[in-house]
């Protein structure tokens, strides 16, 4: 559905996120953006315990100085119908780096998140965008309740899938959709998403290590904060990837659905989720040719300007303002 505010009023979004480093970074963009004007945080199953997820998404919040105004509300506990395994190897123990342990005290919302998501896109239609940047599983379960949702939400942001690269759990699968592939399925066949996979991650979302050290001079409660929790996934990335660097696909996802002027190249296409237990589980399937004759719904982000991500990055960190570039 079009949106019937004017295009400069900031967006009205729910982030929906499965709080580990790379989320909190991305639930900083959001918040510290003068573009976005977030609702909400909706809190899925996916990187790490559940518990953690929902203390970190507070101590981000809380960081930002906006836990008084965004509240936090708990989601799915585990995907909609596969067996659950986090990805502590990635983000360190309890999603931050593996030292600290957020204790924030903040009281969760009372409203499950699906009902939320439900109330807000309702009250307001076409007015709310969601940024989803985990696992599907809540989005789905909202579809699963009111299957016009399409027609009540403004935008859908999705990190996930893994279109022009391989994976990064499996060579078949990203780890989002991976988590939860019948999530996945169900709203790339019902919804309008844009997508931000795996591939484009890698080419214009990594910051790399002398970017992390310039961090390190910022006299911001961000700066700290970014240094920490970027470690484990740094080391990984390293072995990894080979570079020396973090990846940072949530914050990317946040960017580009505040700046169009980061956005280079995005296709339409058709876009299908393996969902099927076995070797290509949660691989997405993406009709860049137009082989299948079936509706192309699906915009895929196939190039973006990783420099100007980077300078939104750096704003972020060293300002709280990742609108400092544009
Ligand atoms: C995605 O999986 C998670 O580990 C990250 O937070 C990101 O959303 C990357 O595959
Ligand atoms: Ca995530």
């Amino acid at each position: 559905m079009e949106r019937t505010m004017s295009d400069d009023a900031p967006r009205r979004v729910v982030v929906d996120t499965d709080t580990a480093g790379d989320d909190a970074q991305a639930i900083l963009m959001a918040v510290l953006s003068d573009r976005l004007d977030v609702d909400g945080l909706t809190i899925v199953a996916g990187n790490v315990e559940f518990d953690y997820e929902v203390e970190n998404a507070k101590y981000a919040l809380d960081l930002a100085g906006a836990a008084g105004d965004v509240p936090v509300h708990e989601g799915a506990r585990s995907p909609l119908l596969k067996d659950h395994e986090h990805a502590d190897y990635v983000h360190g123990e309890g999603g931050l780096g593996g030292d600290l342990f957020p204790d924030t005290g903040i009281p969760s919302a009372d409203e499950h998140a699906v009902d939320y998501i439900l109330r807000t896109v309702r009250e307001d239609p076409g007015e709310v965008s969601l940024l989803c940047i985990g696992p599907l599983t809540n989005v789905a379960m909202a579809l699963q309740r009111e299957p016009d949702l399409n027609d009540y939400v403004d935008e859908v942001w999705a990190m996930g899938g893994a279109v022009h690269a391989p994976g990064n759990v499996t060579p078949a699968a990203e780890f989002n959709f991976w988590v939860d592939p019948d999530a996945a399925k169900l709203v790339l066949r019902e919804l309008d998403v844009t997508l931000v996979d795996w591939g484009l991650s890698l080419s214009a979302s990594v910051i790399d290590g002398e970017a992390f050290d310039r961090f390190a001079d910022a006299d911001t409660p961000y700066a700290d904060f970014v240094r920490t929790i970027s470690e484990p996934v740094r080391e990984f990335t390293r072995e990894e990837q080979g570079i020396d660097g973090a990846t940072q696909p949530d914050s990317l996802t946040v960017a580009l659905a505040m700046a169009p002027e980061l956005r280079e190249s995005v296709g339409t296409y058709h876009a299908d989720v393996d969902e099927r237990e076995g070797l290509t589980r949660g691989h997405s399937v993406v009709d860049t040719t137009g082989v299948t004759d079936r509706p192309a719904r699906t915009r895929v982000v196939e190039a973006a300007d990783a420099a100007l991500f980077e300078e939104m990055f750096a704003g972020m960190v060293e300002a709280g303002d990742p609108e400092r570039p544009l």
